[in-house]
This record gives structure tokens, C-alpha cells and sequence, in this order.
């Protein structure tokens, strides 16, 4: 099968589509005809080394977590699915796999895939889902298991723009909550649609002299606990999406606090796919996709992703074998 793998660590040319064995599904696994694979920073990490200490796969290694297509073949120990049926879903192991025709999958990393309605560009059902897994269950699982969003809390999104982002915005509107997010000035319109109630321009104003907030989700990493902390009401919450050092330490050190600073760490899980469907499926939520590559180009989608300017998500069509 054709794959966008890499041989080493290293920049985005060290991705080629390369032939390489179709994998066969285990007792409990799916194997995935996949049409659509969605990108998101963590490829970008991951292919540089960055978290090469959790455990090194072998190479080649294939990109994507992210996956929407069709189920090929089911374990013998899989059940309530068929062949054929459209799934979409994201990856749980680190070696990641979904930038191929075909990727095994665990039963509980996938769910069947919605039709999202799209009035816009691209419109492609696959593309629309393979934007959706790792992004917004990121989002889900911050607003509705950390910070605990509930209606008329005022809560901010500090990057709203992006993957994450795109999707907390709206996430948390659906809970209730008033919204006061962060962008360069030419998203702020963005922001607006998507549910924000205050569309902030980072270049202009400190998010931290903004509140007080219930809740703060910094999604983007460029407002740390110690400054957040003042515009956070006495018992408001804290998230943070990136894993450092320190963030792992306040994670551990306030959780049991009334200003808890809490670190997000995404899990794929069925049932909150399942969520995030039938909020697709109602048009509660939307995926803003910015940019779809093909599989061939892979290392400028990759590219892309290191500007952080990416405007929603970056997806890569796998078009059929010649
Ligand atoms: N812990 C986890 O489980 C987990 C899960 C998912 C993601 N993450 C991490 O979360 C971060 C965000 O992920 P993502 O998918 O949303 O990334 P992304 O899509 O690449 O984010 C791009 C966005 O970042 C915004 N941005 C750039 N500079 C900014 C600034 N100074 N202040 C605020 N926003 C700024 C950009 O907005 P403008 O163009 O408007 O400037 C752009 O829209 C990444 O570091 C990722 O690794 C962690």
C-alpha cells in the first residue's frame, strides 16, 4: 500500500510515500480503508524525535492519527460494525499510521463516521471527518472533564483560530458558556462566527487584564499559569494543552486545589466520538478545515503545520491506488 512514512527524525522532507505492507487487523481491531487522514501538530512532534523517550516505534514510520474511510475487514472479535460502513476516529498509539490506504484500528479508537453538513468548500464527507478526532476530543475532554464548563460562566480561549481552537469554541458555547477568545486581528471574524461573545487580537490586548474568567483554556501555550492566574476568578480553572515539565508538576501539585491548573492529555475514546457526532450531525459543531493536501505532499502539509498560522485544520486526501 502507498504511505506518507519516514526512514528518520527530522524536517518535513524526511517524508516520502513510500510502498510498504498492508497490516492485518488483530482480534479486537478494524482495518480501515481510509480515504482522509488529519494532521495536527503532534505529526509535526513526533516526526522531529520530540517524544522519541516514550518509546521508539521501528521505522519506517507512518504519519496520522487522525482517520476517516471505510471498514475493510473486521476482527474476529469485533462486533456491531460491518464492511463498508463509514468510520472515522483517531489513533491512541504513538506510532500513529493513519496516512495510508489502509490502517488497523482498536474498536474503541473509531466510531462511524457522520455526515457533516458543509454550505462551504471542500465538502468531501471523509476530508470533513478526518479534521474532527484528535482536535476535538482534545476540546471535549478540557472544557467537560478539567474545567467543568457550565452555563453563563465566562471562559477563555487563548488560541482560537487553529485545530484545538476552532473546535473549543464552540464546544464550550454548546455547554453555555460566554466566550472571550484570542487570535491575530485577521481571525477575529472567525472567532465571532464560530460563538465567541469577545473576539480579542493577541497583538493588542494581554487576555490575562481580560477577565476574570471562570474557566481558561490556553490552547496555544502563550499564557502560562503564574499570569493567568489573576484573571481567574477564586475557585476558576486552568487548562493547559502543552505537556512540558512544569505543566505536568502544577498538573500533579493542583488538583486538589479550587484554582486548579490542569494539563490536557487527549484519549480516543468511542464514546466520545460519539459526542462530538451528534453535534456534527445537528450542526452544532463544524470542522474549519484551512487546507487539504494530497498524500504526495504531505511534507508541505507538514510544513504548513510548523508556520502556526494554520487557520482550523490541515487534511490530507489519499486518493485511490493507480
Ligand atoms: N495535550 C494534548 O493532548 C494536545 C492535544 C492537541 C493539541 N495539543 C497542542 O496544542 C497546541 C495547539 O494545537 P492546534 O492543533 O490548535 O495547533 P494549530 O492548529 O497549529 O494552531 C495554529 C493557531 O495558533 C494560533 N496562534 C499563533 N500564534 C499565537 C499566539 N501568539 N497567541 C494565540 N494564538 C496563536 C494561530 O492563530 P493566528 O493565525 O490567528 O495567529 C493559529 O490559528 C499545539 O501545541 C499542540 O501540540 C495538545
Amino acid at each position: 500500500m502507498k504511505a506518507l512514512a519516514y526512514e528518520r527524525y527530522g524536517p518535513p522532507e524526511v517524508l516520502a510515500v513510500r510502498p510498504l505492507p498492508t497490516p492485518r487487523p488483530g482480534a479486537g481491531e478494524v482495518l480501515v480503508r481510509v480515504r482522509a487522514a488529519g494532521l495536527n501538530p503532534k505529526d509535526v512532534l513526533v516526526r522531529k524525535g520530540k517524544f522519541k523517550w516514550l518509546g521508539a516505534a521501528p521505522f519506517p514510520r507512518i504519519c496520522a492519527y487522525d482517520f476517516a474511510g471505510e471498514v475493510a475487514e473486521l476482527g474476529s472479535a469485533v462486533r456491531g460494525l460491518r464492511v463498508g460502513q463509514a468510520v472515522y476516529g483517531m489513533l491512541n498509539r504513538w506510532a500513529a499510521g493513519a496516512a495510508a490506504e489502509w490502517v488497523t484500528v482498536p474498536e474503541g479508537e473509531l466510531a462511524p463516521m457522520p455526515l457533516i453538513p458543509s454550505d462551504a468548500e471542500p465538502r468531501d464527507p471523509y476530508v470533513l471527518a478526518a479534521a474532527v478526532p484528535l482536535a476535538a476530543l482534545t476540546a471535549l475532554q478540557a472544557l467537560r472533564d478539567l474545567l467543568r464548563v457550565a452555563p453563563g460562566q465566562r471562559v477563555l480561549i487563548n488560541g482560537a483560530s487553529g485545530g484545538v481552537g476552532t473546535f473549543a469554541v464552540q464546544i464550550a458555547r454548546i455547554y453555555g458558556a460566554r466566550v472571550v477568545t484570542t487570535s491575530s486581528a485577521g481571525n477575529q471574524a472567525l472567532c465571532r462566527e464560530l460563538g465567541a461573545a469577545e473576539a480579542l487580537d493577541y497583538a493588542s490586548t494581554d487576555p490575562a487584564q481580560a477577565g476574570p474568567f471562570e474557566g481558561i483554556f490556553d490552547v496555544f501555550g502563550s499564557l502560562p499559569f503564574p499570569r493567568a492566574r489573576v484573571a481567574l476568578t477564586p475557585a476558576g480553572r486552568y487548562v493547559t494543552a502543552i505537556p512540558t515539565p512544569r505543566n505536568v508538576v502544577r498538573d500533579l501539585m493542583t488538583r486538589a486545589l479550587a484554582q486548579s491548573a490542569r494539563l490536557v492529555v487527549v484519549r480516543s475514546r468511542r464514546r466520545d466520538l460519539e459526542v462530538l457526532t451528534r453535534w456534527l450531525v445537528q450542526g452544532a459543531l463544524r470542522p474549519v478545515v484551512d487546507r487539504v493536501f494530497a498524500l504526495d505532499d504531505g511534507a508541505a502539509a507538514h510544513a504548513y503545520i510548523e508556520t502556526k498560522r494554520a487557520r482550523g485544520k490541515v487534511v490530507l486526501r489519499i486518493d485511490d491506488a493507480p
